[in-house]
């Protein structure tokens, strides 16, 4: 296998679009990634999409073509990728394989969700659930993270102002960020005064119904050393999946796919937790960043919320968790998440990310869940100049 460098990166503003179309929003990324990696469209060879209902949110499906068309690609070999809200990690890893294999030299991954576009968002996003045991029952996304929180409440002793503190950091975090949807900084008493969407979970308990598109540029390391740029080198890529219901798992406070993800990448990158100087987290929900942490292996079990109130996971704290907002503040168009992660972690390693910018940052992590837990991808990061 060669070893694969991430050599650009664009991403929409996100938010609710109503202006853009899908076509727009994935044309508008690919062209920023490409100036930003300084490549012509004639060098791309292959793309892989992240996206995970455009069927049901607008009407369209043949999406690798369509998308490719409009962005200027007609012709390259093209691929969508679905699973759930972790396509565009799907995705990622999708093309980092296909450059590590030497079958290509210049691959995108890009990632896309439109939302907004008249369709029933809630009834879309649950088809991602197990639809017999959980759907037919009236469970949606807030429900089934809402049970995941109870139960880590019931377990660890988790309180709803330890929740609120994932969205504060979050949202302070976001307010950096031009590209995020709610760009607005929040308070403890903002979040726990919210309307109630699934007990414990709030409105700013939730990420938010989300348009957007990002897109990163793969290519082998020599092509990246040769452009005179920082390397960002594809150290560790992990994936998994689990059970979609959670009454077929052990224990609901717990996500194991993340772990399952994590172990194989961290195998790879010949790295631990302690090694990785800022990570993205799927915080779809305040509880999940929780979970995850831990999954992931940066806290033990049941610390990770102590540790975020305690200010560790802010920017300038031990370990910068979701500089770019996460999915909380920065928004979740649900495919485009994954690579919209991929894209904070190489601003953030070539010091590229402004007012958010992670000191000295060589190592980052990005972790991109499906559904409540049925699948999940995890890839390290590392810079070297
Ligand atoms: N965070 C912060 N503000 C939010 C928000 C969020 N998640 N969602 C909406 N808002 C704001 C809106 O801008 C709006 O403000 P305004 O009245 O000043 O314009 C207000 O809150 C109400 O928004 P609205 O769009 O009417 O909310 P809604 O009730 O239709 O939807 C949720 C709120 C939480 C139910 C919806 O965003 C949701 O389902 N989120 C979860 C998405 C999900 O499950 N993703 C997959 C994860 S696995």
């Amino acid at each position: 296998m060669r070893d694969v460098a991430v050599i650009g990166m664009g991403i929409t503003k996100f938010g609710e679009l109503w202006r853009s179309p899908l076509r727009d929003l994935h044309a508008e990324a690919v062209a920023d990634c490409l100036a930003d990696a300084g490549i012509e469209r004639r060098q791309v060879q292959s793309a892989w999409i992240g996206c995970m209902s455009s069927g049901l949110f607008n009407g369209q499906e043949h999406l690798a073509s369509i998308l490719t068309d409009y962005a200027g690609l007609a012709g390259i070999a093209a691929t969508r990728v679905e699973s759930a809200c972790a396509s565009g990690g799907a995705a990622f890893r999708a093309a980092w394989l296909e450059v590590a294999s030497g079958a290509s030299d210049y691959v995108l991954a890009t990632g896309v969700e439109k939302m907004n576009d008249g369709a029933d968002a809630t009834y879309c996003l649950s088809t991602a659930a197990d639809q017999e045991y959980e759907v037919y029952h009236g469970v949606t996304f807030p429900g089934l993270y809402a049970m995941i929180a109870k139960a880590h409440m019931h377990k660890w002793g988790t309180t709803r102002e330890q929740l609120a503190d994932v969205a504060v950091k979050n949202h302070r975090h976001g307010a950096l960020n031009p590209k995020a949807q709610f760009p607005q900084e929040i308070t403890r008493a903002t979040v726990l005064g919210a309307v109630m969407v699934a007990s414990p979970l709030g409105l700013f308990d939730c990420s938010p119904v989300s348009d957007g598109a990002a897109a990163v540029l793969l290519a082998p390391v020599e092509v990246a050393r040769a452009l005179g740029k920082p390397v960002v080198r594809i150290l560790g890529s992990g994936h998994a999946t689990d059970t979609i219901a959670l009454h077929d798992r052990a224990d609901v406070s717990r996500i194991p796919v993340v772990q399952a993800a994590a172990r194989r990448a961290f195998a790879m990158a010949g790295v631990g937790p302690r090694d990785i100087d800022l990570v993205e987290v799927h915080d779809c929900f305040t509880i999940a960043e929780l979970v995850c942490l831990e999954e992931l292996g940066f806290f033990e079990p049941g610390k990770a919320a102590a540790a975020t109130s305690a200010g560790e996971t802010a920017l300038g704290g031990r370990i910068p968790v979701n500089t770019s907002g996460g999915l909380k503040s920065k928004g979740h168009p649900v495919g485009a998440t994954g690579i919209a992660q991929i894209a904070e972690l190489y601003e953030q390693l070539t010091g590229k990310a402004g007012k958010r910018q992670v000191k000295d940052a060589r190592r980052g992590l990005a972790q991109n869940m499906g559904g409540s837990g049925g699948s999940c991808t995890v890839h390290i990061l590392e810079v070297s100049r």
